[in-house]
């Protein structure tokens, strides 16, 4: 059984990847995780695709980590296993990353989502980080991801009572980009993503490992590496296109070369 399904060309250049454990609400399993991260690592390689939209179904995103899998374990175990390298691996995916969120994004479900560049919500999300109610924390980067979103009090509020969130806080508190009615939030992931798809793929690329960057460094050494970023672009046809597109008054195509 797989517990993904892939949905090539939604769009052009967009690829649609489900979520596809709806007994289980998506609960994350490893097998999950890794298919997940397979099937992004083979779309990174795919020139026809250029963003990528992750969704679940209309009653849950994924309500966390496999909390089956992982009752039993030994913190040797979990060390072995170390299963959040994946989402390491995840987190370098170098195309944008769009999250389509309907129901429950709870624990790792909604880290995943935070692992994604940008979130649109249905009306209907429920955000929230309630492994303390299990004996546990946010072990795949909700202490650090909600944080940087939400300020250290909301999300010290969240991840100490374990209570969620709806779309409309999520928005208020800059979590979420978009919230619309259930029937349309795959629907205007797609469009975001098509969207960015017009762009030029080397600059999304750059700029999405720029803004990557300024979570990870100070101001200046985020600077430097914007700006090498932004001269490294300098080489390829798709500045020469969109210059040129500009200079003449029409539409550019880019190439992503
Ligand atoms: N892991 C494994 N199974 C899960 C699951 C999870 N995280 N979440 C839901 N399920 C399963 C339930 O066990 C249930 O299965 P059965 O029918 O076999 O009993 C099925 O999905 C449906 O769930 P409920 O009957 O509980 O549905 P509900 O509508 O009454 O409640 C819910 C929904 C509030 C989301 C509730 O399921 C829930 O609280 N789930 C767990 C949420 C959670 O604690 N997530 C954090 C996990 S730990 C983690 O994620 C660590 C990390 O940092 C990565």
């Amino acid at each position: 059984m797989s517990y993904i399904i892939i949905n090539k060309e939604v769009a052009p250049f967009v690829t649609h990847i489900q979520i596809n454990r709806p007994k289980e609400l998506n609960a994350l399993n490893l097998e999950l995780m890794i298919e997940l991260k397979d099937a992004l690592l083979e779309l990174e390689n795919d020139d026809e695709v250029r963003a990528v939209v992750l969704s679940g179904n209309d009653r849950a995103f994924a309500a966390g980590a496999d909390i089956k899998q992982m009752a039993g374990k030994s913190s040797i175990d979990m060390l072995i296993t170390d299963q959040f390298k994946i989402w390491d691996q995840i987190k370098k995916f170098k195309k944008p990353l769009i999250a389509a969120v309907s129901g429950f994004a709870l624990g790792g479900g909604c880290e995943l989502a935070m692992l994604c560049d940008m979130i649109v919500a249905s009306e209907t999300a429920k955000f929230g980080q309630p492994e303390i109610k299990i004996g546990v924390i946010p072990g795949a980067g909700g202490t650090q991801r909600l944080t940087k979103a939400l300020g250290k009090v909301k999300a010290m509020e969240l991840i100490l009572t374990g209570e969620f969130i709806d779309a409309n806080q999520a928005l208020d508190y800059g979590l979420v980009n978009h919230v619309v009615p259930v029937e349309l939030y795959l629907s205007e992931a797609i469009k975001l993503a098509s969207k960015i798809t017009a762009m030029s793929p080397l600059a999304c690329q750059l700029a999405k490992e720029a803004v990557n960057r300024s979570f990870e460094t100070n101001l200046e050494e985020g600077l430097h590496f914007e700006r090498k970023n932004f001269y490294l672009l300098f080489s390829s046809q798709d500045q020469k296109e969109g210059m040129s597109a500009f200079v003449e008054k029409r539409k550019p195509i880019f190439k992503g070369n």
